[in-house]
């Protein structure tokens, strides 16, 4: 399999995607939605694990045992992942219970055409701009699906031209808040998540239609902290082959804080970053806190 790391990106639809999801496209193109299905988008580092551990807990009523039953990406299936020698994102749904709990990364105009068809609830999680650029530098550097970061100078420059898997973060966000207006999108923020993680579970559990007991929710809020992910091998993506993961170059859960990037950033970056930021983000009415 090693010669299926460090591959240069495609781009399909004019955002840049591994080739293997790019040769998939068709069927993620034509996949087909049920009403039922619940949809987790994020861009990639925003606390998609994270937030897709809290709705399968939720989903089973707070039993963690139940949320051991396997690996997060198999209990919720990566729309477009593909590929060689695995299940691909759409053949895992295809025999996945019912209801499922769909994951993707994709930006709003890509997204299959069935979501809005069938009116899907979504959950969209959206994370400050630099903390995500600085976990995307060090998911490149342990995750080998990727092209080689170079320096966080230079990843820096790829992530604010949007020449990262997934395209331009700004987009992303800005796109998925719009939507927002007209669909089923619960839009939350991962700074929030970490604020007061209980308030944001509640949310969840509103917007879902549950009623769960407090001592249940409380389990959630326990078995979903940082510390308690970290060491669960379900959703610390150990269970990810090494050629695919590395996480002795970078564990995947890695901080799990909010304001890192001020651990990496230099003034020069930061000022460059700022001004590009306001540039893109002109005219928006998306705010998020750049830490807590
Ligand atoms: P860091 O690299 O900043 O630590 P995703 O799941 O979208 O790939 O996002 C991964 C990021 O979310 C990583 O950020 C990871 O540590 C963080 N994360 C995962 N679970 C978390 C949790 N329970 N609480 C806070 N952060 C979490």
């Amino acid at each position: 399999m090693e010669h299926l790391s460090r591959q240069e990106l495609e781009v399909i639809h004019e955002i840049p995607l591994y080739r293997h999801f790019v040769e998939n496209w068709a069927q993620v193109e034509s996949f087909q939605a049920r009403p039922d299905d619940l949809l987790i988008s994020t861009y990639p580092k925003s606390g998609t694990t994270w937030i897709s551990e809290i709705v399968d807990m939720i989903y089973n009523d707070g039993d963690e045992e139940k949320c051991k039953r396997d690996a997060i990406f198999n209990r919720v299936p990566f729309m477009e992942m593909s590929f060689p020698g695995l299940l691909s994102g759409t053949e895992q749904l295809a025999t996945a219970p019912l209801p499922r709990i769909v994951k993707t990364h994709l930006p709003v105009q890509l997204l299959p055409v069935s979501f809005w068809e069938q009116d899907c609830k979504m959950i969209y999680v959206a994370r400050n701009a630099k903390d995500v650029a600085v976990s995307y530098y060090h998911f490149y550097q342990m995750a080998k699906l990727h092209p080689d970061p170079g320096t966080l100078d230079e990843f820096l420059g790829k992530f604010m031209a949007g020449k990262v898997a997934y395209g331009s973060w700004y987009d992303h966000v800005k796109g998925w808040w719009e939507k927002k207006k007209a669909y089923r999108i619960l839009y939350m923020f991962y700074e929030d998540m970490k604020k007061d993680p209980k308030r944001e579970i509640e949310k969840v559990l509103q917007f879902l239609g549950k009623d769960l007991k407090e001592e249940v929710v409380n389990k959630i809020l326990h078995h979903t902290s940082f510390q308690e992910m970290k060491k669960n091998p379900t959703v610390n993506y150990e269970m990810m082959p090494t050629w695919a993961m590395d996480h002795t170059v970078s564990p995947f859960m890695r901080k799990g804080i909010s304001g890192d990037w001020k651990n990496y950033f230099t003034v020069a970056q930061n000022e460059r970053f700022d001004a590009h930021y306001k540039e893109q983000m002109k005219g928006s009415t998306f705010r998020c806190q750049m830490e807590i």
